[in-house]
């Protein structure tokens, strides 16, 4: 069977101009910019404004990946929303970004894998380039968390953000250099209770004691995600290297999710990689979910950090617990 190379054609991201910064949180939780700062990196989130959508931030997102990749949204086979903040249970944020883009019948559908989904996204594009049966998918990661966040709640709303970012994958033409090596995607969804969203679905849905009780926000044992994170997004890599039979030094960018700078550290600790290799985009954005990697792989691009030719290691972890990494040359 013939087997095709998966290209980058081109990214782009979008940030809300709203900024919440520690020193606003510190109005309103019992936390200071120094803890949030020592923590987790981070002294900006941004917020989307009110009736603005998270289909709206993908759509800003998108524009800006097709124009750099030359494609029109007309030439698309498929786009790919990776999201835990749809714009609602159905239908899809992926058909509703279509419209916007007058991006004609192609398939169009969500990816659930809460802070993976940009990773589990890329490797279901691949499969779909790879084989032929596709040859221009749109994917994006795009996040509004901040309306599922409890501003009481101290351990979860100093972390999360609203972002979008996009990326135009497409078969490579012959004699190109781009390619996807691997990608290995994981859950378990044993250890699922550590971080949760527990109303809106069937499960408990929406009532106005649910409302009073606040199960309509993100819930989270932190300390032990943590854990969790570092160990498999390390693991996730290792396999990518021993899948291609490469090292660690073979890698000229990591791009983990962009949780918890703490997290990233230990990531690059573990791999004996200096955090020279690691793009890190997280202080003035905040946790995005399935936006993070995207976004901070968009910006890299841009200022000249990530070149064609490298070898580039993407790698996540989420609710779920989903995790995963997926190895390219750029
Ligand atoms: O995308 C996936 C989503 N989730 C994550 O990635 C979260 C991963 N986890 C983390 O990023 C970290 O666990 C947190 C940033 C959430 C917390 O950091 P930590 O270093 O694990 O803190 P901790 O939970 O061990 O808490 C240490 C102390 C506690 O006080 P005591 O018991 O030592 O007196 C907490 O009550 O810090 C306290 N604390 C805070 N203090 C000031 C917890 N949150 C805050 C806060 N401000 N916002």
């Amino acid at each position: 069977m013939t087997s095709f190379q998966t290209r980058i054609a081109g990214t782009g991201h979008f940030l809300p101009e709203r900024r919440l910064t520690n020193h606003d949180l510190e109005k309103m939780v019992d936390t200071n910019d120094q803890w949030i700062r020592e923590r987790t990196g981070i002294y900006a989130r941004r917020m989307a404004e009110d009736g603005i959508y998270t289909s709206d931030l993908a759509h800003e997102a998108a524009k800006i990946a097709l124009e750099t990749a030359g494609i029109s949204a007309r030439e698309l086979d498929m786009i790919l929303v990776a999201t835990a903040s749809p714009d609602q249970p159905m239908p899809n944020t992926a058909c509703v970004l279509q419209a916007k883009l007058g991006a004609g019948n192609c398939a169009a559908l969500d990816i659930s894998a809460a802070c993976s989904g940009f990773v589990y996204g890329f490797g279901i594009a691949d499969q779909f380039i790879r084989t032929g049966a596709m040859k221009n998918i749109l994917l994006v990661g795009a996040e509004i968390l901040h309306r599922f966040v409890n501003y009481k709640d101290r351990e979860t709303c100093i972390l999360f953000g609203d972002a979008a970012g996009a990326a135009v994958l497409t078969r490579a033409n012959p004699g190109e250099d781009s390619k996807v090596y691997s990608s290995h995607l994981h859950a378990n969804g044993e250890i699922g209770d550590l971080f949760v969203l527990p109303a809106g679905g069937t499960k408990i849905p929406i009532s106005q004691k649910v409302v009073d009780e606040g199960l309509q926000y993100v819930r989270m044992r932190g300390r032990e995600i943590f854990k969790h994170a570092v160990r498999t997004m390390s693991d996730a890599c290792q396999e990518a290297l021993d899948k291609n039979g490469m090292k660690a030094g073979d890698v000229a960018w990591i791009i983990p999710h962009q949780a918890n700078l703490r997290i990233i550290e230990a990531v690059a600790k573990h791999f004996e990689i200096s955090m020279e290799h690691v793009i890190v985009e997280l202080e003035d954005t905040g946790n995005t979910s399935a936006a993070t990697i995207i976004v901070a792989m968009d910006r890299a691009i841009r200022d000249g950090r990530i070149k064609r030719g490298q070898n580039i290691m993407l790698t996540a972890f989420g609710a779920g617990i989903t995790s995963g990494s997926l190895f390219l040359r750029y």
